[in-house]
């Protein structure tokens, strides 16, 4: 009998018309993300995984097993404390090294692994401080390696969509874009403890998780190839969320209950770009509320609206500005990788998206081109964290975008997704 894991092995390896040439990459961080990035990965024709890093040895052995049962050899494990990433890195027996460690190990690892002469994938953010983004873009224009964040809702199905309606020209013009990490996070751990997440919202005021909405907004409005932001405005409401989540889980008499977070419940940031595309992001990760990544697109012609999942195009024939449900534009503007991919990319975590990021990320180190997002747009995403920190800090005062490119933003081309 044919399991699951097979069958997507298979058609995953029916989707990939290229020459399997093996792409060898070390892991550092298999616990929750990890184990499911590994499970993804094995089953992408050609890659294999030497060596797997994890400092909990319970989370590194069961890695090591999802690994053997693959059919695959044993990797090596490292668990010699929390810099053994670095003898991972220096072997030289891989191509790439991906990260899904908590966040203030993202940027180490791959600079580490850059410096070694491989490609670096991270989990997101890639960086939580400004001077960490500056060190990843030097380090890869030093080396010459590529470090991509790995930005699965750049890869989802309406993501990609409304990026090949921009292309066409149907939204006319872009002059607004909105989008939000809204997602009710457990912070608080069933012992009453302070995650290690949480413990960021502890320290920090500011949008701790941009990427997810950003990295579609930034693809959809060419941020750094053609256009750049300039600058934020960003201010936080009061906190109150992370104290009921520990009165709930602990108790209200609990220490963490009646702590001081620094993390306003809902972070409202304006950003706007050279072109002059202005740009609101929300992050709020500790009220009750369903899962949203609140995207809306505003063009010259026409609206999307993520949320509702509706449109509306002003044409000829577009009658009264009513939201109209997106079936007949999927049918007209479905990205081509999703016709081709989407059958055995939604088989996978995020509605695909962690599929298809793999998949680019994979062909980059196998045909040793660039990868799709770059080490520019993983930095410039990753600094809204410390600049709206300066700027909530500050009043609400703007702060400008550091150019991560120096320039290479007004010449580079717009991204292309292909599929690997
Ligand atoms: N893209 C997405 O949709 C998505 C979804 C979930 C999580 N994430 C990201 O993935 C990352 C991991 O999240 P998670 O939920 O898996 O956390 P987790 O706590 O379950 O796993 C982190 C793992 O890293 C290990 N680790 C910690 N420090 C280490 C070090 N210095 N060297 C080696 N191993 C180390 C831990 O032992 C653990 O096994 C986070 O950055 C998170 O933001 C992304």
């Amino acid at each position: 009998m044919i399991t699951r894991r097979a069958w997507l092995g298979m058609a995953a390896g029916a989707a990939l018309a290229q020459n399997a040439k093996p792409v060898r990459i070390g892991m550092v961080g298999v616990g929750n993300r990890g184990t499911s990035l590994l499970r993804n990965l094995l089953d992408l024709p050609g890659v294999e995984i030497p060596a797997i890093c994890d400092i909990n040895e319970a989370n590194l052995q069961r890695g090591q097993g999802i690994v053997e049962k693959a059919g695959h050899k044993r990797p090596e494990g490292y668990w010699n404390g929390l810099e053994d990433f670095r003898r991972l890195a220096a072997r030289d027996d891989l191509d790439a090294v991906l990260t899904a460690t908590p966040w203030e190990w993202h940027a180490p690892v791959a600079i580490a692994a850059m410096r070694a002469g491989k490609y670096a994938a991270t989990e997101v953010p890639a960086a939580i401080t400004l001077e960490e983004c500056w060190d990843l873009v030097n380090t890869s224009e030093k080396t010459g390696m590529p470090c991509m964040i790995l930005e699965n809702v750049c890869y989802y199905r309406n993501v990609l969509m409304i990026l090949n309606m921009i292309r066409q020209g149907v939204f006319g013009e872009i002059v607004h874009c909105e989008g939000g990490y809204q997602h009710h996070i457990r912070k608080i751990r069933p012992d009453g403890e302070v995650s290690w997440r949480g413990m960021h919202s502890v320290k920090r005021n500011a949008n701790l998780y941009p990427t997810h909405p950003i990295g579609p907004i930034a693809w959809w409005t060419n941020i750094n190839r053609g256009d750049r932001f300039t600058h934020l405005t960003s201010m936080s409401s009061k906190s109150l969320g992370i104290n009921r989540q520990a009165a709930e889980r602990a108790g209200p008499g609990h220490p963490n209950a009646k702590r001081r977070y620094a993390l306003g419940d809902v972070n409202t940031t304006l950003i706007r770009t050279e072109n002059g595309v202005t740009v609101t992001l929300t992050h709020d990760t500790q009220s009750p509320r369903p899962y949203d990544l609140g995207f809306k697109l505003q063009g010259t012609l026409g609206i999307y609206s993520g949320t509702l999942e509706k449109i509306f195009i002003h044409d000829a024939a577009s009658g009264p500005e009513q939201w109209r449900d997106m079936g007949p534009y999927y049918e007209k503007y479905e990205h081509p990788v999703w016709k081709r991919l989407g059958q055995t990319a939604t088989k996978y975590g995020h509605f695909g998206g962690d599929y298809l990021e793999l998949l680019e990320f994979v062909a980059a180190v196998r045909n040793r081109t660039q990868t799709p997002i770059d080490v520019y747009d993983s930095a410039v995403w990753s600094a809204i964290t410390p600049l709206t920190e300066q700027s909530v800090a500050g009043g609400s005062a703007p702060v400008d975008f550091p150019d991560f490119t120096r320039g290479k933003w007004k010449t580079a081309k717009p991204v292309e997704v292909t599929g690997g």
